[in-house]
């Protein structure tokens, strides 16, 4: 599978980053609700992202679902899949992150295995992450792999 797939859906439902903070400088009317200019909001990407109508089983880790090449392009233009923000304040590091999680992840999974050392789950609230911060035995494979 490519790591970028991984990527994406790590991204997707584990994001640091779990929205953006703006505030209206005109009044915004959307979808019948209008929102005061000078009022605050939070653009919740989680909101998109862990929403059953635009993701099958949101909440299952499923890198599989980014297997379509047209996906992210799809999901990107419909503002879909934003980790990374959008529009002018548009993340400038997002493809140097992009390239270095590969690199530490095509190292990580090369050069060491892994089991969990106990049982652990996701949760989603306040944000996604392992109820223990997943505990590993890490093992170095031999030099010859
Ligand atoms: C997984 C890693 C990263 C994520 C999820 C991420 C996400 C984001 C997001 C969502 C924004 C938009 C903030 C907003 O609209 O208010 C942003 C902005 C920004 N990011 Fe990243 N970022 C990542 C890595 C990086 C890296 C590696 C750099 C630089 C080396 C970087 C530099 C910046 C800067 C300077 C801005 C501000 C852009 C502006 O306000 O015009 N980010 N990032």
């Amino acid at each position: 599978m490519p790591l970028s797939q991984v990527i994406n859906e790590t991204l997707r439902v584990a994001n640091i980053i779990g929205g953006v903070f703006r505030r209206a400088n005109t009044d915004i009317h959307f979808k019948g609700y209008t929102i005061p200019k000078g009022c605050k909001i939070f653009a919740s990407f989680r909101a998109v992202h862990l929403n059953n109508e635009h993701y099958e089983n949101a909440r299952t880790f499923d890198p599989w679902r980014w297997q379509s090449n047209n996906k992210l392009q799809n999901e990107v233009g419909a503002n879909l899949f934003t980790p990374f923000g959008g529009g002018p304040r548009l993340c400038p590091g997002y493809e140097l992150a992009r390239v270095v999680i590969s690199v530490f992840l095509h190292h990580l999974v090369l050069r060491f295995s892994w089991e969990a050392a106990e049982e652990d789950r996701l949760v989603f609230f306040p944000t996604t992450r392992t109820l223990k911060g997943y505990p590993i035995n890490l093992r170095r494979r031999s030099e010859s792999v």
